[in-house]
């Protein structure tokens, strides 16, 4: 069978893109580093998380070894528990695991212009592991629209010089 030689150009540059997009979808689901929230991060009681241990008083604690922290946020409506009224405080040079839950209903916990983006589901804790090299400003906002006062919720992470963040600011 004689198969025109545009005809076999078409061909084969409509498979490409077939393969070409099937690969980025695969990336997208498996390669870039995405996750579900899961159970790795643990469960607290959806209607009082501030029952379990570290949820209790949420903010910045000691890891499990010297320069990390374990930082636990209470996202609800509308508010990130700390965050929103005092600045969540890290300092630089450090490796910092967010530990975001909710105590109401789904929110979104994302540190502008970095690459740190979770959903807060009641209930559920996410976790998310960062390295902070260098001093800087930090916005956070919610991405999931939660209530009349999505808009408004937001809240500040300052990654501060070593020098400046103080014992006394760990729980
Ligand atoms: Cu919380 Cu939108």
């Amino acid at each position: 069978m004689h198969v025109h030689r545009f005809e076999r150009l078409w061909l084969v540059a409509a498979l490409a893109m077939i393969v070409l997009f099937i690969g980025t979808v695969t990336y997208g689901a498996v390669g870039a580093g995405y996750g579900m929230v899961d159970d790795t991060g643990g469960q607290v009681d959806p209607t009082d998380a501030t029952a379990s241990e570290n949820f209790r008083e949420p903010g910045v604690y000691n890891g499990s070894e010297p320069g990390h922290y374990d930082v636990y946020i209470e996202a609800k409506q509308f508010l990130f528990v700390p965050g929103t009224s005092d600045p969540v405080r890290v300092p630089a040079n450090s490796t910092v695991t967010f530990h975001v839950t909710s105590t109401d209903v789904v929110h979104g916990f994302e540190v502008v212009g970095t690459n740190i983006n979770t959903m807060a589901v009641p209930g559920q804790v996410a976790t998310i592991t960062v390295e902070f090299d260098d001093p800087g400003q930090y916005g956070l906002v919610c991405n999931e629209y939660c209530g009349s006062g999505h808009h408004t919720m937001e809240g500040s992470l300052e990654v501060v010089p070593p020098g400046q963040f103080n014992k006394s600011e760990v729980n």
